[in-house]
């Protein structure tokens, strides 16, 4: 056991006050594992107009950063999670009080850089305002790329000099680009610009600022770690991660076990477990009925693929777009929820308005069904083309929906496949809508022909435990290995 640390968590969102995507549930959930194992964490991120804070207060303290475009300055509000767990958030409305985290529906936010230059650095002046002394400062994709390179220069001899950095990658494909005129902007110092430090191609890439400067790397899953080091997958970074590879540490996320527990979901008509599946069935006639599928005169027997995803190429939608309508003249029935690429959006319509015998697609960012579409569904696919760890199949896996996905990054460390002894998944390699028919007909077969046999797979995948539990073991014993 490692002793009491005091972690410095900056991340641009934090569930529940905040959440595009699983960034946000675990911004939320490893800062409260590791405050129940003694440390004391402090989280960082922006007051968005979006946000629900139900009891932040105003801590009387503000921050000023001053730029070359200005001096900006945030007010810091206070919410109180957990003992030792606190969310501090930036208030700064003309950074953050707008509709959405990243953008609108004209695109991405065109200050985004100083948005996000001032997570970063504000974090820090944050914890100097709030006499905070962390021991690690732990960094989150590219919006907080910057606090790593302010670490190593602007913070040296203040109340922050002794901190060390942990930058973790959630999603390699989001660098965080912009034109090199952000540099005078910013006042970022121009020595920095070059491969081995910002520069990107010509342009200044807010995720090398982490990669580059911070004291260690980690991701979100051990494969993950090792794909990022290859051309397929490193996003033109492989280098710089290859690099570094003695220092980037692949740590698989947990879930949040209270949040998503099937015995005691709010969201569920009914609780079950992996002894007693009953209520599962009334799930998915609550399903099918808020899905408004015909309602056949007994309870049916089609099985029903479940998919909760961002709409984005990552989550391999064009393959469901190209397998789904097989499935369904297989007898099966399937629902998306989903938000992101209007193509996607409207591909999904089209396909629920040509199948409404089978098919649903909720277009939109919905918790509460997302809960349901776990707790009702037999199947849930995700056939991404890339997946630095993904939650979704842990849900499933805890909420006996089997997965069927894609065998790369955390679905391949957290899906065994069930031609292997005590599999819990079907498994696919090869990305293309040929690899998902293979993987989804097995499930099908397993689905008419060997119900025994998929139910003690259900059952096996519920009884795995998903929690933060031993992901913050490792990562206190990584930060204890930087603090040393
Ligand atoms: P990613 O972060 O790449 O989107 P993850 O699987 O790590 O993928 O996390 C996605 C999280 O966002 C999960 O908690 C998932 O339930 C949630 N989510 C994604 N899309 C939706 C949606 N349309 N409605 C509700 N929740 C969603
Ligand atoms: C990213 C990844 C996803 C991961 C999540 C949380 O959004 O796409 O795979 O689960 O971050 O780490």
């Amino acid at each position: 056991m490692v002793g009491p640390m005091k972690v410095l968590y900056v991340a641009s969102e934090v569930a529940p006050y905040s959440k595009s995507g699983g960034l946000g549930d675990v911004a939320h959930a490893l800062p409260r594992a590791l405050s129940a194992r003694g440390h004391e964490v402090r989280v960082v991120t922006p007051l968005y107009a979006s946000a629900r804070i139900p009891n932040a207060e105003d801590s009387g303290r503000s921050i000023r950063l001053r730029f070359p475009f200005g001096e900006q300055r945030a007010v810091l509000r206070v919410a109180r999670s957990a003992p030792r767990h606190e969310v501090w958030f930036l208030d700064h409305p003309g950074f953050y009080g707008r509709s959405g985290i990243y953008g609108d529906a004209s695109g991405e936010y065109g200050d985004n850089h100083r948005r996000f230059a001032f997570l970063a650095v504000g974090a820090l002046a944050a914890a100097q305002a709030m006499h905070f002394a962390p021991d690690v400062v732990h960094l989150n994709d590219w919006q907080t790329g910057l606090a790593a390179l302010a670490l190593a220069r602007g913070f040296r001899g203040t109340s922050l000099g002794e901190a060390r950095s942990l930058f973790t990658i959630h999603n390699l494909a989001y660098q965080g680009l912009f034109p090199k005129a952000v540099m005078t902007d910013l006042g970022l110092p121009w020595d920095v610009f070059n491969e081995h430090g910002l520069e990107f191609y010509d342009q200044v890439n807010f995720m090398k600022a982490g990669l580059a400067f911070a004291d260690a790397l980690s991701t979100v899953s051990p494969t993950y770690a090792q794909e990022i080091q290859t051309e397929a997958y490193g996003c033109m970074l492989e280098g710089t991660l290859r690099a570094r590879a003695h220092e980037l540490h692949g740590i698989l996320n947990g879930i949040d076990v209270h949040e998503w527990d099937p015995r005691a979901d709010p969201h569920l008509p009914a609780p079950y477990d992996g002894d007693d599946l009953s209520g599962k069935a009334i799930c998915k006639a609550e399903l099918r009925h808020r899905l408004g599928l015909p309602q056949p005169e007994v309870l049916s027997d089609a099985p029903l693929f479940g998919v909760v995803t961002r709409l984005a190429a990552q989550k391999g939608i064009s393959l469901l777009l190209a397998a789904l309508p097989v499935l369904l003249d297989s007898g099966a029935e399937a629902v998306v929820l989903g938000s992101g690429d209007g193509w996607y959006e409207d591909a999904l319509r089209a396909l629920a308005a040509a199948r409404p015998d089978r098919f649903r697609a909720f277009i939109g960012f919905d918790p509460a069904l997302s809960h349901l579409v776990e707790g009702g569904s037999d199947f849930f696919l995700m056939p991404s083309l890339y997946e630095p760890c993904g939650l979704n199949q842990m849900y499933s896996l805890r909420y006996g929906t089997v997965p069927v996905v894609r065998a790369t990054g955390g679905l391949e460390d957290t899906v065994r496949d069930a031609d292997l002894p005590d599999g819990t998944g079907f498994k696919f390699s090869h990305f293309n809508p040929s690899g998902l028919l293979w993987a989804g007909g097995r499930a099908l077969e397993w689905w008419w022909q060997r119900r025994d046999a998929l139910d003690a797979m259900r059952r096996r995948g519920m009884r795995q435990d998903w929690s933060w539990e031993s992901s913050a073991q490792a990562y206190e014993r990584l930060y204890a290995s930087l603090a040393d």
